[in-house]
């Protein structure tokens, strides 16, 4: 049963080439696509606005997973609602009223994912793991792909399925920094349901063959 995600990262895309990009995309067992936008100021690196996402959500019917690296994320929730996205991904970092954001993500008819650097614990989200959808764990410091996975994300990765199990919460686990052929499974293990990959899957010989093989490796 493949139950589990996987997510490709737009931001390792060639983008003089998006069409040809999400060719292999749409015809790939890929589960939702992953954007990063990024605003200079939370992350230390800009990527890519509105203009290029709206361009994107016209050459896929597959969900949008929109990762907001950016200072009062709740302010674009309209602009994120009108892209057709089917979830808004904020950083609890960048949220003082996580609990507002996450109800107008709901109210605007999208699924509220909320997201933690690495050295956030996240016993931060006790108190909201039954009002969200999905936690994701960033698994390198924010603002670029390609970086190096952090091991000890996987003891983050327990202590977050323990807190949602013994909460009856139902969020799903997200990962985001870091998946390959040898920390997926590692993760997979460790109550991961979604995994978003950038470098691994565009940077792969055959991009659609990459994601089948992460997808097998993660449903074990
Ligand atoms: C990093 C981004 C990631 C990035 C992951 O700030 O949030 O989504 O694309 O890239 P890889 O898989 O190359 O680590
Ligand atoms: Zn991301």
């Amino acid at each position: 049963m493949n139950h589990k995600l996987i997510a490709p990262s737009l931001l390792a895309a060639d983008f003089g080439n998006l069409e040809r990009e999400m060719e292999w995309f749409n015809r790939s067992e890929a589960d939702w696509l992953h954007l990063d936008v990024m605003d200079g100021v939370f992350v230390p690196n800009i990527s890519f606005g509105f203009p290029v996402m709206q361009h994107v959500a016209r050459l896929t019917n597959k969900p949008l997973d929109v990762h907001l690296m950016i200072v009062q994320p709740e302010k674009f929730i309209g602009e994120v609602r009108d892209l057709g996205a089917a979830v808004m991904n904020v950083h609890q970092e960048t949220c003082p009223h996580l609990y507002r954001t996450v109800q107008q993500i709901h109210e605007a008819g999208m699924k509220a994912a909320v997201s933690l650097c690495p050295a956030t614990p996240v016993s931060t989200l006790e108190d909201i793991i039954q009002d969200v959808d999905v936690v994701m764990l960033m698994t390198v410091e924010p603002g670029f792909g390609g970086q190096k996975f952090i091991e000890h994300s996987l003891d983050k990765v327990r202590s977050l399925r323990q807190m949602i199990d013994a909460r009856g919460a139902h969020a799903l686990i997200e990962v985001d920094g870091g998946v390959n052929r040898q920390t997926a499974p590692l993760l997979s293990a460790a109550g991961v349901d979604v995994f978003v990959t950038g470098s691994a899957v565009f940077g792969a010989a055959d991009p659609a063959a990459e994601v089948t093989l992460l997808k097998q490796l993660v449903n074990g």
